[in-house]
């Protein structure tokens, strides 16, 4: 037996105030882009925007059904758009934030598990890093430099 160490690197700022304007930007998108959100069941509304190289922004945010697993995250809606609306670009940046009807949420929160893999899954494809960026409505803000660092041992092409 080997143990084998897993690091990721990531980072904290303290609020949006520290971060770039240009992701400043990107993250009020994200903040608009959750009044989009369909979330009549959980309450619970996320909005994502993506930063593609030719500039241009795409949006998504989480999109619910009456039969549950139909539904779809905000960060699976934008990046499936982005993929089918400039197939030929890279994606630069995704910031996130999330907010309850029921709560404040002031803790940075994560993409899903089934997100992080269709961000790896663009990742690989471009062979180039995506920063990711997420909040909850206010508070700190992480930054990912890549999804490497928040999916580890990524199942890819390579494993087919
Ligand atoms: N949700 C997202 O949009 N992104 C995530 O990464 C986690 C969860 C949505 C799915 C569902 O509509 C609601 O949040 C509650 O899980």
């Amino acid at each position: 037996m080997k143990p084998l160490t897993i690091t990721s690197r990531l980072e904290i700022y303290d609020s949006t105030e520290e971060l770039n304007e240009d992701v400043q930007d990107l993250m009020k998108q994200a903040f608009d882009a959750r009044d989009n959100a369909y979330a009549p069941y959980s309450k619970f509304q996320v909005g994502a925007a993506i930063l593609m190289e030719n500039g241009e922004v795409v949006i998504g945010s989480n999109q619910e059904n009456a039969s549950y697993p139909s539904g779809l995250c905000a960060e699976r809606t934008a990046i499936y758009f982005a993929g089918a609306r400039y197939p030929n670009e890279k994606i630069k940046k995704i910031a996130i934030s999330a907010k309850s009807l029921n709560h404040k949420v002031v803790t940075p929160i994560p993409p899903c598990g089934a997100c992080r893999q269709a961000i790896a899954e663009y990742e690989v494809k471009q062979q180039d890093a995506i920063a990711i960026y997420f909040m909850g409505e206010s508070g700190k803000v992480v930054k990912s430099d890549s999804i490497k660092d928040l999916l580890p041992l990524i199942f890819d092409n390579s494993c087919l």
